[in-house]
């Protein structure tokens, strides 16, 4: 929970939750009065027997007394199960609703990587749930009953009632310890608890690096560590509680005894009428009136813990108000324009992209090069409208990417990430996006892709599990099955980030067959790549460093640009070392190299969809310069 949070709440879990299920809500505290009520036939049928039943020594009349006491035991057990079902109807009904919106806002903040996006919301949502039916909950019902029993001891004799009431002071207060005691501890174990089963899932994911390089001690040592700090926690708040659970049913065991103690003292002096009977039914409703708080203080973990579930969920889902409908936009052509965009990682204040803008065309391939960190995939995420823009606007056809509602969108892209995610399923299944299966165009992206000699050779061919992020493939065939899931239904804007850095040979030469299909079909491509083997398919090239646009135009002629480039540098250097480098001594000497900062002649380029100035900036010489503009191969 973040409590810093200031920002717009939108309706709350609360709110929600009572709007939806006020009248199963206000049957429940219906049924607590009417049981509350029943509750008193015990003390009733007490007072009549001594008073009536015995003065006049009429059996008939007890019979029929029993028979009463009896109803009303039946219908309140009946009425406690009836309100139980209230209670877990409406724990269900909560359930159902809040269910798959925090799943849809689980996965947004996971992939926002906004912290709360992870299973806990679930557990969260359980706990909740799992809350509402509880005996805590039918003792905060049961409350206001407990004051009717008061004001009943109090009209039986003020001195009584008085005394009941500072015993209800005195068990308030041991709640109020309680809650003060053991809350912070609680919610601080609650962290801790949520913080080691974080690390043991992040942990589980990566079993063979772990055990290869004999990580597991250290991991467990850890995770032992996180473990114990919460049980510790958890171990000073159950002592506390503890501790206070028992003076609270020492307080109400006494009290019953001591107001038995107190009547018939009062009866003595001759201060209380109706006898024995009625210093029963004093101490009998004076013991009620303290039953829901010790029941609430015996349960008060399960508050501090509901507490804290809904605190969670309530900041989550003021993290992500509900969506307005997005405006359904006509199918795409596939026309990408970039224009000026500025971007960081979501959350983050320090811009990733400063000021990049390029275009594509349908039946257009730009492919995006330049040093690892330039901003490559995260350029990627913003044309595919993962990310927002600070400033500046990506468009599709004219149209903000990131406002477009990515279930129509979604068919339209084909994405293929830098770490290639597979879910488990079917092979089918997966490069079918999990939607509905058109098998002919799994098997022609599958073709395309050339994977049919895998496929054939798996036990049940396409229908064959390929279990969690495709676990039973290679490296180079996952990246193939993700390839083939980005180009199936023949998107119109694909964007592939690093598609052959898995791929053999034969792979390579199948990608740059789909590049070639793909612009033949129309489509807008934009392949990130640090390999010039896929080059060829290459309409336009795009340099990013530093998350700026160091190049953009035609392939050839900033290929060319980068060679001339690449030799100045060189030839710079070779001089400056023949300048410098003494003749014979200190061999060990170094010339200085290159910068970047070095100046840049610029010059312009133009090109089908716009004119950007291409800087043919100073490459650091070396035997060999790559893609990655200044990297020595
Ligand atoms: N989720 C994130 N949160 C914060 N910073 C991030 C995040 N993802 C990337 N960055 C930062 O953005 C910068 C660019 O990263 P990006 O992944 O876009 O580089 P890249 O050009 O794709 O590199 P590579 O060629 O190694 O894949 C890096 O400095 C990186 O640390
Ligand atoms: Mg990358």
């Amino acid at each position: 929970m973040n409590p810093n949070f200031t920002g717009q709440r939108p309706r709350t879990l609360v709110a929600d939750f009572l709007k939806a299920q006020g009248e199963s809500y206000q049957k429940a505290i219906f049924y607590s009065f009417i049981i509350g009520i029943l509750s008193l036939a015990p003390t009733l049928f007490m007072l009549e027997v001594y008073d009536r039943v015995v003065n006049s020594r009429n059996a008939l009349t007890l019979v029929m007394l029993l028979i009463l006491v009896i109803g009303s035991y039946i219908v309140m057990e009946l009425l406690e199960l009836v309100r139980h079902e209230f209670l877990q109807r409406v724990a269900l009904n909560m359930d159902r609703h809040f269910r798959s919106r925090i799943f849809d806002i689980t996965f947004e903040a996971n992939l926002k990587r906004i912290p709360g996006g992870s299973v806990q919301a679930f557990a969260d949502l359980k706990t909740i749930r799992d809350f509402i039916p509880s005996g805590a909950v039918t003792a905060i019902l049961d409350a206001p009953m407990a004051l009717v029993f008061l004001l009943i001891v109090f009209i039986v004799s003020p001195w009584l009632g008085v005394f009941a009431m500072v015993g209800a002071i005195v068990q308030a207060w041991i709640a109020y310890q309680t809650e003060k005691k053991t809350m912070p501890v609680l919610t601080e174990a609650n962290r801790g608890a949520i913080d080691a089963q974080n690390y043991a899932n992040g942990t589980l994911r990566s079993p063979q690096v772990i055990e290869s390089m004999g990580m597991v001690s250290n991991i467990h040592a850890r995770w032992m560590g996180k473990q114990r700090k919460f049980l510790q926690l958890q171990a000073v708040a159950s002592d506390t509680a503890g501790a206070n659970n028992a003076y609270s049913k020492l307080i109400q065991n006494l009290q019953s005894s001591l107001l038995l103690g107190a009547s018939c003292w009062l009866t003595l002096k001759g201060q209380m009428l109706g006898g024995g009977g009625m210093m029963i039914v004093a101490s009998t409703l004076g013991g009620k009136v303290l039953v829901p708080l010790a029941q609430l203080v015996a349960q008060w973990r399960l508050v501090v813990n509901a507490r804290d579930a809904y605190q969670r969920l309530e900041y989550l889902l003021s993290l992500f108000p509900d969506k307005p409908s997005s405006m359904s936009l006509p199918a795409p052509k596939g026309v990408l324009t970039v224009e000026g965009v500025v971007a960081g990682a979501p959350n983050s204040p320090i811009p990733i992209l400063k000021g990049v803008s390029f275009a594509v065309l349908p039946g257009e391939c730009v492919m995006v090069i330049g040093p690892s960190a330039a901003g490559k995939t995260t350029l990627a995420r913003l044309v595919m409208g993962l990310w927002p823009a600070s400033s500046g606007k990506v468009r599709l056809d004219g149209a903000d990417v990131f406002t477009w509602n990515k279930e129509e969108l979604g068919p339209y892209l084909g994405y293929l990430p830098q770490t290639v995610e597979l879910f488990d399923g079917t092979l089918a299944e997966n490069v079918a996006r999990f939607g509905q299966l058109d098998i002919q165009e799994v098997k022609r992206v599958i073709q395309e892709v050339g994977l049919q000699e895998m496929v054939q050779a798996l036990p049940e061919g396409l229908n064959t599990r390929i279990g969690e992020e495709g676990a039973i493939l290679s490296g180079g065939q996952r990246q193939r099955v993700a390839l083939a899931r980005a180009i199936y239904a023949r998107p119109k804007l694909i964007i592939l980030d690093e598609p052959n850095s898995n791929l053999d040979e034969a792979g390579e030469q199948a990608l740059l067959q789909t590049l070639a299909n793909l612009k033949t079909q129309g489509a807008s491509v934009l392949v990130i790549t640090h390999r010039t083997s896929i080059l060829p398919q290459a309409d336009k090239l795009l340099m990013l460093r530093d998350g700026q646009v160091a190049m953009f135009g035609a392939r050839d002629e900033v290929l060319a640009a980068l060679q001339k480039a690449q030799a100045d540098a060189q030839n710079a250097q070779l001089g400056r070392q023949s300048g410098v480098a003494p003749a014979s001594a200190n061999t060990n000497a170094q010339a200085p190299r290159p910068t970047a900062d070095a100046p840049t002649p610029t010059k312009t380029v133009s090109t089908t969809t716009s004119t950007v100035p291409i800087r043919t900036t100073t490459v650091p010489a070396g035997p060999k310069t790559d893609l990655k503009s200044g990297q020595e191969s």
